[in-house]
């Protein structure tokens, strides 16, 4: 007989489908902050008409006419610097492989829970890669509304594929090609953003670690229906620490990014890939590119699914630091020198200390 595998973190997943009309106390945000949390879906409805993510055309990038390619320079430089998040379509990948992707991943979540368990990953002895929830990291035990899949998918050597999900079957093989993929699109990001900065095309890449040291860290986010979504948040405020983040869905709301003094509601635009500049590469371009406060909300209605790619320089070995074509008298370093993971260190301290008050 099977052994059954028994969790010690609960699993959202298991909560949403026990029926319970009222969420446990864990998951209620605090009082100011409910007051611009909601269902998803009535969220973005509100926000139909104000001002949305913009929407990069990386078509131009390839062009061998050099107008067309500086325009579409300018509009990714354009993006990165005023919201630090765009939608990007033509980002080259086929949208057939990201159908698989999307498949690949809702699949896993499809398996029954003990199937899952068997992938749990143990925060507490540093093995953070495979099946998660967050663990409570403050003193209000505060917790948020999803269940997750964290693993590095590229370079491919620093891979770890025997923690990799075994079914489907083919979650593998589609997975290291998205990553494969995904990779080129890294490239020609950094090297539009760095032609923004007035750099050479290839400085960022080489600043944060080039092909070989670049880490891709893949995070499903699995947001199970919410009976209470307008009391809870599926992922907290934070910025991300990274250098660029990439995330697809599965059409379901849920992203909202804090714009011009108020939260902005992601639309779902079909074919594209949502972008964010991360901490990194505000810090490398001395606060022109910003890396956006994003959250995200849960609905009562569909289960938001969401693939998340994480591309971090090496912790150790970089230092972070405004570059030095990037500032003069007149802008002067706003960030002082820090690794990547003094970087982290410093925001988890900063949090411990209660300094991240989001606003509402
Ligand atoms: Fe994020």
């Amino acid at each position: 007989m099977a052994t059954k595998v028994v969790s010690a973190v609960p699993r959202v997943e298991i909560l949403a489908r026990s029926g319970i009309n009222e969420i446990p106390t864990e998951y209620i945000r605090p009082e100011s902050e409910r007051l611009s949390v909601g269902d998803a879906f009535e969220e973005v409805r509100k926000t139909a008409e104000g001002p949305q993510i913009p929407v990069v055309d990386l078509q131009g990038f390839d062009s061998p006419d050099e107008a067309v390619r500086l325009a579409c320079v300018e509009e990714v430089k354009k993006a990165a610097s005023d919201w630090g998040v765009m939608h990007i379509v033509n980002h080259g990948i086929s949208l057939e492989l990201i159908e698989q992707l999307r498949r690949v991943g809702k699949e896993f979540f499809d398996l029954p829970i003990e199937q899952k368990e068997q992938y749990a990953n143990d925060q507490s002895s540093g093995k953070i890669q495979g099946y998660g929830s967050k663990l409570a990291n403050n003193a209000s035990g505060q917790l948020e509304w999803e269940d997750y899949f964290f693993h590095l998918i590229f370079p491919e050597e620093k891979t770890d594929l025997s923690i990799w999900p075994k079914q489907p079957s083919d979650y593998i093989e589609v997975t290291k090609e998205f990553g494969k993929q995904l990779r080129v699109v890294v490239t020609k990001m950094l090297q539009a953003l760095s032609l923004g900065l007035g750099l050479k095309e290839g400085k960022l890449e080489e600043e944060l670690g080039g092909m070989e040291d670049l880490l891709l860290q893949m995070k499903i986010n699995y947001y199970p229906i919410c009976p209470q979504p307008e009391l809870a948040l599926g992922v907290e405020a934070h910025t991300d620490v990274s250098a660029l983040s990439f995330i697809l869905h599965n059409m379901v709301p849920g992203l909202q990014v804090y714009y011009g003094g108020k939260w902005v509601t992601a639309k779902c635009v079909p074919d594209t890939i949502i972008m964010h500049v991360g901490d990194c590469l505000e810090i490398l371009s001395n606060g022109l590119y910003k890396s956006i406060l994003h959250r995200g909300l849960v609905n009562k209605e569909k289960v938001r699914i969401s693939w998340a790619v994480f591309c971090e320089p090496p912790k150790d070995r970089i230092v972070l630091t405004p570059l030095q074509d990037v500032v003069s008298d007149d802008n002067p370093p706003k960030f002082p020198p820090r690794t990547f993971d003094q970087h982290i260190q410093h925001k988890l301290f900063r949090k411990s200390q209660g300094e991240f008050n989001t606003p509402n």
